[in-house]
């Protein structure tokens, strides 16, 4: 791994790799060091957890962190394309976690620069350390992942989680139980690639029936921001809301997965249920993400 664009470039191994490497930088069992290098964190779309955790991950392996929230403080400002700003920073950076609202950022910027590039998000297209970060929360929860039983419930079109995230998971024999609203269906072509390789899945609107059933669901937010007519959003703004009464007959192992951040698609009563875990999953994000630049920069 040279470069982490897309979940389609990791394969099983991979992800068996990593979450292996990230249980053992967990447990103390390995300290890859990251001293003298220097990550670039390129956010030109607003970010918590990912920003937060990616320079906690850099910090903590003990390398240092130069930082950009927001393009507004800087030359794209006056107008600089995003090419010359990355060949700009990547003279001062040993590698880049990028986050931009265009589809296919992070490849473009994997392709003209000499140093490692880490997808933080590039517009509705993919969140490749999001999926991973998913993935060991489900198996440290689950202890496997596979032959799981997995609602994706939200904005499944909008959403970059979910598509990472079910491609992720596609080496591993899930059941995929997708809820949405009718336009924010999951795209055409995640559909494809999972008949493709013969996964099951269906797309339904009323979740009650298959909850009981669930190992995991992961409900995401309606993207309002990605709307292009406000009104639209509107009218889906509230389709999904999970309360505590809807869980009542769960699995002994179930355990409810939000990418966060969360409108109001999970109501707060749910926060201290014994399934809930969507904290927890946020806390993997750490080292999960020093998992992936101790990879990419072969730390380890
Ligand atoms: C998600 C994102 O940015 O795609 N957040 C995250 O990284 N944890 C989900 C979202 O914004 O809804």
């Amino acid at each position: 791994m040279n470069h982490l664009v897309s979940m389609r470039q990791v394969g099983k191994d991979d992800i068996l790799d990593l979450i292996d490497l990230a249980e053992k930088i967990e447990t103390g069992k390995v300290h890859p060091d990251l001293s003298g290098r220097l990550g670039a964190l390129l956010f030109f779309e607003p970010s918590t957890r990912t920003f937060f955790s990616f320079d906690t991950a850099i910090k903590r392996l003990k390398g240092r962190s130069l930082a950009m929230s927001g393009s507004g403080t800087t030359s794209v400002k006056k107008g600089e394309t995003l090419a010359d700003t990355l060949m700009t920073i990547s003279q001062y950076a040993d590698f880049i976690v990028m986050r931009h609202k265009i589809e296919g950022a992070a490849q473009f910027a994997s392709e003209i620069l000499d140093i490692p590039v880490i997808n933080a998000g590039d517009g509705t297209n993919q969140h490749p350390t999001q999926a991973m970060l998913d993935l060991y929360s489900i198996y440290k929860t689950q202890g496997t992942l596979e032959n799981l039983k997995i609602a994706m419930i939200g904005d499944l079109r909008l959403g970059r989680t979910v598509h990472s995230l079910a491609q992720a998971l596609t080496d591993f024999n899930p059941t995929f139980y997708f809820a949405s609203p009718r336009h924010l269906q999951m795209p055409k072509h995640i559909k494809d690639e999972l008949q493709n390789k013969h996964i099951k899945f269906e797309e339904i609107e009323d979740i009650k029936p298959v909850i009981p059933e669930l190992d995991i669901m992961y409900v995401t937010r309606i993207q309002k921001e990605r709307f292009a007519v406000l009104e639209d959003y509107e009218k889906v703004k509230n389709a999904y809301i999970i309360d505590n009464q809807m869980l009542e007959d769960v699995k002994g192992n179930f355990k409810l997965l939000h990418p966060l951040p969360r409108v109001n698609e999970i109501k707060p009563e749910v926060d201290s249920n014994p399934h809930a875990y969507y904290f927890q999953q946020a806390k993997n994000g750490v080292v999960m993400r020093q998992a992936i630049i101790s990879k990419i920069m072969k730390l380890v």
